[in-house]
């Protein structure tokens, strides 16, 4: 993204919407992003920091968000199909006045993504899809509400589940939450990708590449990609008012992966081994983070 600098008078209203003049508000901000800018670092562009009105806007939709994942988990069960989990997000949703982000968007047909075992995300339910004793399963679950978005996601675990397989789960949220701790202004999302990748690897796990975080909030995907195979100090600053995912896909196999030629969307493990990811929604605040949506 180019880093669109244009000359404020100190005098001017903000161009962050708060009222206030640039002097009293992100003037000195914007000299420091622009020190780091000139340092050649990567640095946001002014559209991706929110402010307290839109931070509030995607507060409010994380509400919704979550408790579509909460009357999930409390449902969720062997021998029920994957449709009846889109049915629980889509009414969950409607009813407290938000739209399913995933619905329609790109042509996807459904309101969640539900990916079981060796698929790595967006898979789409179906009916004739019956969850099974031993499964573990990935609920990804986006919401609009007054035109804000919140992006977040769990695995469960279905019955009776393999110590392999719940390593892999466990893991996987260790992942995000030491990811979640590198998360503090005027440090770089490459911490924070290292961190999770590190910890992935020492248990003997690798990360999907080629699909990762995203900023989120005003649309559902924003700048910037967050990949989780990033080294530290480098990919974007992090600064005060940026909202993104961590959400790695943890697998336990290679790290390869493919598309599903019928659907176009369903991600499957290349070596047919099983896939974890918990998705966070994360705001980078003036001392560090605030976790909005899990
Ligand atoms: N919720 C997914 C994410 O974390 C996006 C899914 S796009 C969909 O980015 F169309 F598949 F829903
Ligand atoms: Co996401």
């Amino acid at each position: 993204m180019q880093f669109s600098h244009q000359k404020i008078d100190r005098n001017a209203l903000c161009w962050c919407g708060s009222g206030k003049k640039y002097k009293n508000c992100h003037q000195q901000f914007d000299e420091k992003i622009m020190d780091y800018a000139l340092q050649g670092h990567i640095v946001p562009d002014r559209s991706l920091i929110k402010n307290e009105r839109e931070i509030q806007g995607i507060r409010d939709s994380a509400r919704i968000n979550m408790a579509c994942l909460d009357a999930v988990a409390e449902k969720i069960h062997a021998g029920m199909t994957t449709q009846e989990i889109d049915d629980i997000v889509y009414q969950t949703t409607i009813d407290m006045g938000g739209i399913p982000a995933p619905l329609n968007y790109e042509g996807f047909p459904k309101s969640v993504c539900t990916s079981i075992n060796e698929e790595v995300c967006h898979g789409i339910p179906e009916e004739t899809i019956f969850l099974k004793d031993g499964d573990i399963i990935n609920v990804d679950c986006s919401t609009i509400y007054n035109g804000f978005y919140s992006d977040s996601s769990r695995m469960f675990l279905i019955g009776d589940v393999s110590e392999e397989k719940k390593k892999l789960v466990q893991v996987t949220k260790e992942c995000v939450e030491i990811g979640i701790e590198e998360v503090r202004p005027w440090r770089f999302l490459g911490d924070m990708g290292e961190a999770v990748h590190n910890h992935a690897l020492k248990n003997g796990y690798s990360v999907v590449r080629d699909i990762g975080g995203h900023g989120c909030g005003i649309e559902f995907h924003e700048e910037p990609f967050v990949s989780y195979v990033s080294k530290a100090g480098e990919e974007m600053l992090m600064v005060p008012g940026m909202v993104f995912t961590i959400e790695p896909m943890v697998n336990m196999g290679t790290d390869d992966i493919y598309e599903d030629a019928d659907n176009g969307w369903t991600i499957y493990t290349a070596d047919g081994k099983p896939s974890a990811q918990w998705e966070v929604q994360i705001l980078v605040t003036e001392t560090g983070h605030e976790v909005l949506c899990w």
